[in-house]
């Protein structure tokens, strides 16, 4: 089902949780306002509704690029990997951890274990991915770029093994936020953090995705 300008913005984010990362940029409310048509909602914002359809597809072509990857230059899958990937995630892991934060400080006492566990797994979790990203891109790609990446069979294993490091602690995030349901009369914050981390399930998926099955068996056969 494609997105138009009548699709309301609730139904937007709960079939495409990456084109949250767009209402967050413009503050489009997609939760209280989520039964307003994305025109009605661009409006009330002074916003252009076109132009925000161009930046939701966009958001939404990185998911469904990988076929083509398996013959470009290593150099475009690593330029893709590094401006899709690596930069939405650098700006979305701070996001989520002040909305972790605040849902954890202000809602404490509705849920206090799992609220704290998801705040405490998110924290862990961005650490680690900003490390990892900054190892890729001063280390493996460049190697890889270079021609090197033959000689690069340390470096991946353990790129590997932070990637299935970084998938369990998007199970547990899953698990604990009961598959990134919402509970009822859960605030915007919360159900905006929730509809954040589904988007960055999805888009983390895709971005290991293109490292582990074309991007290092390539390298390491070049
Ligand atoms: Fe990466
Ligand atoms: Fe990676």
């Amino acid at each position: 089902m494609p997105v138009t300008t009548e699709t309301p913005v609730g139904e937007i984010a709960s079939n495409f949780p990456l084109a949250t990362r767009v209402f967050a940029r413009h503050n489009i409310d997609f939760c209280c306002g989520g039964g307003a048509p994305l025109q009605k909602a661009c409006e009330k914002r002074g916003l252009n509704v076109d132009e925000i359809l161009v930046e939701i597809n966009s958001e939404l072509e990185g998911t469904q690029d990988a076929t083509k990857w398996n013959d470009a230059p290593l150099t475009d899958l690593i330029e893709h990997i590094v401006s899709t990937y690596h930069v939405s995630l650098k700006e979305e892991l701070p996001r989520l951890e002040m909305m972790a934060k605040k849902v954890n400080a202000v809602h404490g006492e509705k849920d206090p274990e799992r609220l704290q566990a998801i705040e405490t797994v998110f924290c862990e979790m961005k650490e680690e991915l900003l490390s990892h990203m900054m190892k890729e891109e001063q280390i493996l790609f460049p190697m890889i770029a270079n021609g090197q990446g033959a000689n690069a069979s340390g470096p991946v294993s353990v790129m590997e093994h932070e990637h299935d490091s970084a998938g369990d602690a998007l199970r547990k995030l899953r698990e604990l936020t009961n598959d990134f349901t919402p509970p009822e009369g859960a605030c915007n914050t919360w159900r905006a953090l929730w509809h954040g981390l589904a988007a960055l399930e999805q888009d983390t998926h895709q971005h290991i995705h293109l490292e582990n099955n074309i991007l290092f068996p390539r390298a390491l056969t070049s």
